[in-house]
């Protein structure tokens, strides 16, 4: 099988765990980028990492690379290319683009100005052309253009690997699979201790972390585009899936799903019946601030609510204060994870974090912060609600 070059996409601050990952599946030639990890393997490797990476968004397949100097440049160059070898009239597809630096700023018109070249080379050799479908087109490709040099990439994922297929339904602004899973990651949990998401929403957080401890590979719930190409080999395929149900656990730590919301409780259940872990999680309604003291130390990860206008901000400083309060108090020799787009609320849980990763939930800038509780960590004099910590 032929060895080539591949780009896996990620989010912003997970590149670390992307490359652990790859090293983990075998790919060779791993080098760290922004966003992306680069990584070489055949196919196998490819559809390996479709199936397996937890946080990767998507495992493109370079074909072309080249300089260009404008968007009348970049349609020549892709013309260049014979599309004969890729498509046919018979088949859909889509182009994404993204542009960084000066001179190419409008993504939409570069993908806009690639599809005419593809359906003109058709429609010059053939008399007519392939159609375009942007949802579940058979070849979807990726021109990525940083200044002047342009990467041309199939894309053998499809829709993000955020959207793994087993959450149809959704409350209160969910994460995406990729980010909680990395969540799950960053924060070191060592499968063992019992997994807490008090705020879990759509239950993202904890079925990820299911996923991870019960070794469910994340891509069992959906397809990918490398199965409408030509040369897509299903034994191999079939042969990855089977290796990989044989490798799942049966038995392994307790996962806790709380919430006040009962709709969450509802979304929460049938999320993790259609991901397979609904046996290995455990879901209650429940307001975080009422649970009783824990009486083990236990790994907690969540994220509470940011507070989306001004004039909730003071709600939100009061929540973070309690929720600060209430972890020092009952979850004493427990570790707690936030996941939160707003600062100023962060600081009001008036606990010192050991650390505090930035991140991005989609466009908002977040910080993942660590607490770790003992008793008499609690920074309690700067507690009024008008005064952070
Ligand atoms: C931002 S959402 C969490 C989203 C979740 N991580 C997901 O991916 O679906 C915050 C959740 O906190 C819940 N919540 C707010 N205050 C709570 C409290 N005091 N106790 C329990 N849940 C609470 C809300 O009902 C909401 O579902």
């Amino acid at each position: 099988m032929g060895y080539f070059d591949m780009i896996a996409k990620t989010l912003f601050g997970f590149e670390d765990l992307l490359v652990e990952e790859l090293k983990e599946l075998g790919a060779k030639d791993i080098v760290k980028l922004n966003r992306a990890v680069a990584f070489s393997g055949n196919k196998r490797t490819m559809y390996l990492a479709n199936y397996h990476l937890r946080t990767a968004i998507k495992i493109l397949k370079p074909i072309d690379q080249f300089k260009v100097r404008n968007e009348n440049d970049l349609y020549r160059k892709i013309q260049e290319i014979d599309w004969e070898d890729y498509l046919n009239n018979d088949k859909t597809f889509a182009i994404d683009a993204t542009t960084h630096g000066d001179l190419f700023t409008h993504s939409k018109y570069v993908a806009l100005k690639a599809k005419d070249a593809i359906v003109d080379q058709f429609r010059e050799n053939t008399g007519e052309r392939p159609s375009i479908d942007t949802e579940e087109p058979d070849l979807r490709l990726s021109i990525h253009i940083a200044d002047n040099l342009c990467t041309l990439s199939l894309d053998s994922t499809g829709h993000s690997m955020g959207k793994r297929g087993y959450k149809r339904k959704q409350v209160f602004a969910p994460l995406s699979e990729v980010l909680a899973a990395g969540l799950v990651k960053l924060s070191a949990w060592d499968l063992k201790t019992d997994f807490i998401d008090p705020m879990c929403g759509s239950g993202t957080i904890p079925i990820e972390a299911a996923l991870i401890a019960y070794n469910i590979a994340p891509g069992k719930f959906r397809h990918f585009t490398f199965q409408y190409w030509d040369d897509f080999d299903d034994e191999l395929y079939e042969k990855i899936k089977k290796e990989a149900t044989e490798k799942e656990k049966i038995s392994g730590p307790k996962i806790y799903c709380w919430d006040k919301d009962k709709k969450a409780n509802e979304i929460t259940h049938e999320n993790a019946v259609r991901a397979g872990v609904r046996d290995y999680i455990e879901i209650k309604r429940q307001d975080f601030l009422d649970s009783q003291e824990y009486d083990s130390p236990a790994h907690i990860v969540f994220n509470p609510p940011y507070g989306e206008r001004l004039e909730e901000d003071e709600d939100m400083n009061e929540l973070y204060g309690e929720l600060g309060t209430h972890l020092k108090h009952k979850y004493n020799g427990s570790d707690a994870w936030i996941l939160s787009a707003n600062m100023r609320a962060l600081k009001f849980v008036g606990l010192r974090p050991s650390r505090k990763i930035k991140l991005f939930n989609g466009p908002l800038e977040c910080r993942f912060a660590k607490f770790e509780l003992y008793k008499g960590s609690k920074k309690g004099k700067h507690m009024d609600k008008n005064k952070p910590s």
